[in-house]
């Protein structure tokens, strides 16, 4: 049986020199790859109690609904700068390849809820730290933040000190 690194396509040299691309695309485009996936993110939640789960553009929402669907969770959207219609708070932060601004709606988050950050993969850690700080800041705990794919040599853990931290495919 297939395990879910031998659905990742690794594209040296995108989307610039030195930069290796772990291209999640090639795992949904297999419906094998695409339901291992999310069982495999999603058992990284076993016995964790949680109020929501908060996922960022793009590919955030790409695992974040199926999982909170599942679970019977809501789930709210960290997006790209400019896009959400309602009072929203911000972030800008560096990325392995050039900078972003990201906006969550003020209120989608309550004081004192239990949050569960997902994403596709962390790279040094910039999105994420973002959006957890995004989360704090409107009161809410990050109960754990769970990924499906970690750079570890970019060090993007670094960023994440005194959280719960997990991932499902790990690339030295
Ligand atoms: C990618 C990825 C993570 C982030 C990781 O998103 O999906 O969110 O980069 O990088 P970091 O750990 O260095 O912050 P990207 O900003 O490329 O947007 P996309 O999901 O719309 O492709
Ligand atoms: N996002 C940031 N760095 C990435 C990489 N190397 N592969 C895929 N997505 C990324």
């Amino acid at each position: 049986m297939k395990k879910l690194e031998d659905y990742v396509l690794s594209i040296p040299d995108f989307p610039e020199p030195g930069v290796i691309f772990r291209d999640v695309t090639s795992i949904l485009q297999d419906a094998d790859g695409l339901k291992l996936a999310i069982d495999e993110l999603q058992n990284l939640l076993e016995g964790v109690d949680f109020d929501v789960i908060v996922g960022t553009e793009s590919r955030g929402f790409i695992f974040g609904v199926p999982i909170a669907y599942n679970l019977h969770k809501p789930f709210v959207p960290i997006r790209k700068k400019g896009k959400l219609p309602r009072e929203t708070i911000s972030r800008t932060y560096n990325l392995e390849y050039g900078t972003a601004t990201i906006e969550m709606h003020k209120d989608d988050i309550k004081p004192g809820q239990r949050v569960v950050l997902v994403d596709d993969l962390i790279a040094t850690g910039g999105t994420i730290e973002a959006c957890a700080k995004m989360v704090e800041q409107q009161g809410a705990k990050v109960e754990k933040i769970i990924f499906l794919m970690e750079l570890a040599g970019l060090k993007g853990r670094d960023k994440l000190k005194g959280y719960d931290v997990a991932s499902v495919i790990r690339y030295e």
